[in-house]
């Protein structure tokens, strides 16, 4: 991991950080302040303009362009009627929803290559708009306002179950109908639609390897699909080895193969490794309603906005069920009165959390949002003591405090409506901080476990060092922090709040 420049704490970080150390009993050691007055910073604390962003601005770097598209040489293209090479040993074709040959295969390891530019049906498969859509404003109504290409379609984009707008969505039957730099993946590679995607590489004869990956990843909202050669030292090639290393849900190319974690707001509910929420359905029983100012934006920054705060209900949904986790092992282990207790309060707050963040989503989105139901078949109720402090660092300590920081950037927001509720989560989950911290220092009573949670940091660290925030737009006037200001905010609050709270619990902390 590299070791970053020295750099003064925000005085948000600086609030949080004592507000954790009071919370271990170590509060007076770091400076003198008022641990009373560090749980919330102060309005003027708040007001990012003066002395947030300025200090956050260091640490961010210049922005990263992203990689010129490599295109393939044109004497490189297979000759008419050659075989394509196998990218990997025993690959199967993947067929398209007319049995056809896609043009991708799917290695032994799970990985998807594009081996060929085959002519497919231009499926869209997503429901018609309907007559009486909400939402729509900048949207299309119906197929003929859907120009800008051949076979377009005006649909309902998905939102995890639910459906936000109508737009423009168009297929492709060969890589002509694609852009320049474009080429055309079936239906069946990705999911029952055909798309034209930003190509990397049109085959594997275009790359050293032999191999031109499809990588794609959903964000809640659709899929996000490239082609990209892939190379024997990536980092992954699918994304269960990601989920296996614990350091991302999904393995898709951004600057290179990666592993890519969802957004952290909140404690996430961690299953082998990767966080787990529910989808965003409609329904309007998991809101509480809110009334941002809308008309300042685009239908996209709408879209990106309600994206964004489905994802902060569902980290708060499944927020509910990490806690009730914790209630159990906490009572497996004979854990004092006062940890059960805030631990169950601190449950019901994310409740409340959950339903403010889908009012927003909802507001953002035109239409009631919530939870469909929470995947937990597979969540089992692990009492090993290695097991529980590694799963409490990762979901409490180091989540609950990066989820603190986000708060504050919330906090910030030009928008009154959305400020209010910033304002809450940074009280609240800066208690729910200090409640893991407090819970790890019990658990280290057993001196066995402190390589165990000086593991479990580490790893978080290089994760955080490793995350690519991939692309996004910034509207901190709604509480949305871009790529870079997010990475900012997770790398300042590790380094100035979590590592002293590790230090004061006598951990070595990760540099
Ligand atoms: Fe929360
Ligand atoms: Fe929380």
């Amino acid at each position: 991991m590299k070791r970053r420049p020295a750099r003064r704490p925000s005085p948000a970080s600086s609030a949080l950080r004592l507000s954790l150390l009071a919370a271990i009993g170590a509060g007076g050691c770091v400076e003198d302040q008022d641990p009373a007055d560090a749980a919330l910073p102060d309005a003027e604390q708040l007001d990012g303009s003066v002395d947030v962003a300025p200090d956050l601005a260091v640490d961010v770097g210049p922005d990263v362009a992203p990689p010129d598209m490599i295109l393939p040489p044109p004497d490189m293209a297979l000759p008419d009627g050659a075989p394509p090479p196998a990218p990997c040993e025993g690959a199967a074709p993947i067929m398209t929803p007319e049995g056809t040959p896609s043009g991708a295969v799917r290695c032994p390891d799970g990985a998807i290559d594009r081996v060929a530019a085959e002519v497919c049906e231009p499926r869209v498969d997503l429901p018609a708009c309907p007559a009486d859509a909400e939402g729509n404003e900048g949207g299309c109504a119906e197929d003929a306002d859907c120009t800008d290409g051949p076979h377009g379609r005006c649909v309902q984009p998905p939102l995890g179950g639910g459906i936000a707008f109508c737009a423009c969505r168009y297929g492709c039957a060969t890589d002509s109908d694609c852009g320049e730099d474009e080429v055309c993946i079936c239906a069946g590679v990705v999911d029952g639609s055909s798309r034209c995607v930003p190509a990397g590489c049109d085959t594997g004869a275009d790359c050293d390897s032999g191999e031109c990956g499809i990588s794609s990843a959903y964000d809640g909202c659709d899929y996000s699909v490239r082609t990209a050669c892939r190379a024997p030292d990536d980092l992954c090639r699918t994304d269960d080895e990601c989920r296996e290393m614990a350091t991302g849900d999904t393995c898709e190319y951004t600057n290179g193969w990666g592993c890519q974690f969802q957004p952290v707001c909140g404690r996430p509910l961690t299953v082998d490794g990767a966080a787990r929420t529910a989808a965003a359905t409609p329904r309007g029983d998991w809101r509480t309603p809110a009334r941002p100012a809308l008309e300042a934006l685009s239908a996209a920054e709408r879209r990106a906005l309600t994206r964004w705060w489905s994802q902060i209900g569902g980290l708060e949904h499944a927020s509910v069920a990490s806690f009730a986790r914790t209630t159990m092992q906490l009572l497996a282990l004979g854990a004092p009165a006062d940890l059960l207790a805030d631990t169950q309060a601190a449950a019901a707050d994310e409740v409340r959390h959950a339903r403010l963040a889908y009012g927003l989503a909802s507001a953002y989105a035109g239409r009631p949002l919530g939870p469909a139901p929470l995947d937990l078949h597979d969540v089992g109720l692990e009492l090993e003591k290695a097991a529980i402090v590694t799963a409490l660092v990762d979901e409490g300590c180091v989540g609950e405090t990066l989820g603190a920081a986000e708060a504050g950037f919330i906090a910030e927001a030009a928008d009154p409506t959305v400020a209010e509720v910033g304002r809450g989560l940074v009280v609240d989950e800066s208690r729910h901080a200090g409640l893991a911290w407090r819970t790890l220092k019990w658990l280290l009573a057993d001196e066995a476990l402190i390589p165990v949670a000086e593991a479990a940091l580490a790893r978080a660290a290089d994760r955080l060092d490793e995350a690519d925030y991939g692309d996004g737009p910034h509207l901190p006037a709604h509480g949305l922090p871009g790529p870079d200001a997010r990475r900012a905010l997770h790398r300042a609050a590790f380094a100035d709040v979590v590592r002293p709270c590790a230090e004061a619990l006598g951990l070595r902390a990760p540099a």
